[in-house]
């Protein structure tokens, strides 16, 4: 159902962006984007939306994009958390900051809806399974930088009558994901469809929640129409927890690949287990993921030995 105003996306040029960007036009919604393009690709999403080419946490530049807006969907920022470790100072501006920036922005706009892309990161290592309820840790300036973003979305909620939602996602994996080469799925998809072995950082046992681009969509879907959920923070998983040398060894097989295995060493910030409950988006936002893991992989796989044909 198209909603009264445009949606605005911030990084809608990105990966999980340009998937929501098809996703909302397919809905007969009329969608902007803002995108300063640092990682996006125009391409992505011609034809769906108007895109602003600009940065999302300068306001001259979302200010405009906000008038006669519904509801903004929050999703520029460096991401990663090995880059927010090299350069912490370049993450807490393009993450913490920004969002905070575009939250400003859409306050004096007068756009009331605002969902927030935070992250797994923001929890950091706590007790398993990971859930709403846990006290943060972050382990990284990246984690560090969404949990401030959720802060300020309960505070813009609180003060000021908005509804931001913070969603935090797991590792998000799907079409559009060629340029992110921190993330395993694309890592490991590319190389396996080169015929080269596929590189694990550590010895494989670090356990991630993987989930597809469009079990993501649609909770954001759910978070722009459920009313009274302004300040509340969602986990955003499939619930099934997945070994990084068990996701290896499912894209080998599926591509066919005998390239194997090579180690590299562990990174740091990352945390050692992922496994999260998700009852909460399930019993608020009506939401459930829809996709296993082996059928999203074979999507995934489809669309990567497409893009590079
Ligand atoms: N992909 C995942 O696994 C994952 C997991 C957890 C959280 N997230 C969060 O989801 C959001 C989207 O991530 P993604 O994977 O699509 O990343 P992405 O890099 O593919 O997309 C980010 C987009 O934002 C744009 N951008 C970045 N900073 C900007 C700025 N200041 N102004 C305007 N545009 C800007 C980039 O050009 C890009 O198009 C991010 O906030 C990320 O932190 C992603």
């Amino acid at each position: 159902m198209a909603r009264n105003g445009h949606i605005v996306v911030t990084g809608g040029c990105g990966f999980v962006g340009a998937n929501l960007v098809h996703r909302l036009a397919a809905a007969g919604e009329e969608v902007v984007v803002v995108d300063d393009l640092r990682t996006g690709r125009r391409e992505h999403v011609e034809g769906r939306c108007r895109v602003v080419v600009g940065d999302a946490g300068d306001p001259e530049v979302l200010g405009p994009a906000l008038r006669g807006c519904s509801a903004v969907v929050h999703l520029a920022s460096e991401t990663g958390v090995a880059p927010s470790v090299e350069d912490p100072l370049r993450d807490l501006k393009g993450n913490a900051v920004t969002t905070v920036m575009a939250l400003e922005a859409a306050r004096r706009a007068g756009v009331r809806r605002f969902v927030f892309s935070s992250s797994g990161a923001a929890l950091g290592e706590v007790e398993q399974p990971l859930h709403e309820g846990r006290v943060p840790h972050p382990l990284s300036p990246y984690g560090a930088g969404k949990l401030a973003g959720e802060a300020y979305c309960q505070a813009y909620s609180a003060s000021f009558g908005m509804e931001a939602v913070a969603l935090r996602f797991s590792n998000v994996y799907g079409p559009f994901s060629a340029h992110k080469r921190n993330n395993a799925v694309p890592r490991f998809v590319t190389r396996a469809l080169r015929g080269e072995p596929l590189e694990i950082y550590g010895d494989g046992s670090r356990s991630r929640d993987f989930i597809h681009v469009d079990d993501i969509c649609s909770a954001i879907e759910r978070a722009l129409q459920t009313e009274g959920i302004g300040g509340e923070v969602f986990q955003l998983a499939t619930g099934v927890e997945t070994t990084v040398k068990e996701l290896a060894d499912t894209v080998l097989e599926l591509t066919g690949s005998t390239a194997g295995i090579v180690h590299r060493p562990a990174r740091p910030g990352e945390v050692e287990r992922t496994s999260v409950d998700v009852s909460k988006a399930a019993r608020v936002l009506g939401w459930r993921p829809r996709i296993s893991l082996t059928e999203g992989l074979c999507s995934t796989i489809e669309w990567f030995g497409s893009a590079r044909s």
